[in-house]
């Protein structure tokens, strides 16, 4: 197995609160970074690195762990630049608009869904993502469900079965005799391609018993549950997602202090898309609030052609940063070791001995330019599993 040393790296983040600074962050300066094969083996001060096969030098540019974005939508097809043109004309967002892309999904080949697919996790990769979840949901047949979680397992291992994410058309007059579809022969079809259920608990999409049951049945699959909860309104989805244990309740915008309070004691990850709010011009989620009463925090994207159309986890940072009042080292924690607590991962989002060998080489000498510098392509260099691939 060979082994590489980086070297001359002014500040790495690790993400393992027992090095370096001792903070969250484990941040150590002057630093070294020994990898082994796909995993990280060591990780000091430069000065003290073990000799290897390979060196590289860092030339004082920061590392941190590749970001891992717990929270997007990449199987769809077309696009809704007309609805966003609109919104930002004054417009309001409605679930509605996932209809567009429910039909332009369906009109669509295998080959033209995957090919799309690539195209956006190419650019999340070469803007720092190491992993990434995504979703059905634009298919809302069993045969465009199963087609979209096939396509999305073939190239990540986070796939969430989303056929909840609105009542589809073709049953809008019979709710029921959809959610009996989701739980039945799609939930059959789906299960075998995904890891996670979800559902969009939101009126206009699934009522509080309905999300129940249907995550419920998808946990009785082997599926387990995270949830689309409190974007457009306050609702029962925090509630939900905690009392079914779900690794994560998704959006967090509109939240009760009770909720707030199932959050923080509860072992759910409140995961934060700032870019939702962002493209809809809608009222920011208060991370402050959330990390003030002790709730573990992600940051993601939420890329998907509708309400977020942006595959950039730097981007969320410097919102998060400027107007969710999170400081520059919780946001690039939220968006590292939190988007891996919300897929209870422990393999990435730190850069800490035995961990995956995922990083970012930035263009800058801290991880905090990447909110001081909004919109600089910081992201210089990624690897994966102990190799560069953008
Ligand atoms: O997470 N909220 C539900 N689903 C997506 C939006 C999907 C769309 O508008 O196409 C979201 O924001
Ligand atoms: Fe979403």
């Amino acid at each position: 197995m060979s082994s590489t040393v980086i070297s001359n790296i002014a500040s790495l983040v690790t993400n393992d609160p027992s090095l370096g600074d001792r903070s969250p962050l484990g941040l150590i300066r002057d630093a070294a970074l020994v990898i082994d094969g796909d995993r990280v083996s060591w990780t000091g001060e430069s000065s003290k690195a073990p000799a290897t096969d390979n060196r590289v030098d860092a030339d004082g540019r920061a590392v941190i762990p590749g970001f891992v974005d717990s929270h997007s939508h990449l199987v769809f097809a077309g696009d809704r630049t007309e609805e966003f043109n609109a919104r930002m004309s004054g417009r309001g967002y409605s679930a509605g608009g996932i209809r567009t892309t429910v039909a332009a999904t369906r009109t669509a080949t295998d080959a033209e869904l995957e090919t799309n697919l690539v195209r956006h996790l190419t650019e999340a990769l070469r803007q720092g993502t190491t992993t990434l979840e995504t979703k059905s949901g634009y298919g809302l047949t069993v045969h465009d469900e199963e087609r979209a979680l096939r396509i999305a397992s073939a190239h990540t291992d986070e796939v969430t079965y989303l056929g909840a994410h609105i009542v589809s058309p073709d049953y809008a007059d019979d709710p029921a005799a959809y959610v009996a579809l989701v739980t039945g022969e799609m939930l059959d079809a789906c299960a075998p391609h995904a890891r996670w259920i979800d559902v969009f608990c939101e009126k206009g999409a699934f009522d509080g018993d309905q999300a129940r049951a249907i995550l419920t049945a998808g946990r009785e699959k082997g599926l387990h549950p995270r949830v689309h909860a409190n974007q457009l309104s306050y609702g029962p989805g925090v509630q939900l997602a905690v009392e079914l244990g779900a690794a994560s309740a998704d959006h967090c915008t509109h939240l009760t202090d009770a909720d707030v309070d199932a959050l923080a004691n509860s072992d759910t990850v409140a995961t934060l898309l700032p870019g939702a709010e962002f493209s809809t011009r809608a009222e920011w989620p208060d991370a402050r609030r959330l990390l003030d009463a002790g709730v573990t925090v992600a940051l993601s994207t939420d890329c998907n052609p509708g309400s977020s159309y942006t595959s950039s986890v730097p981007f969320c940072i410097a919102l998060a940063v400027r107007d969710m009042r999170m400081t520059p080292d919780e946001a690039l924690w939220s968006a590292t070791a939190g988007g891996a607590r919300a897929l209870r991962r422990t393999d990435v989002g730190r850069l800490s001995p035995g961990a995956y060998a995922d990083l970012a080489f930035l263009d800058a000498p801290s991880h905090v330019h990447l909110a001081y510098r909004p919109g600089v392509p910081l992201v210089d260099e990624v690897w994966r599993r102990g190799r560069r691939v953008a």
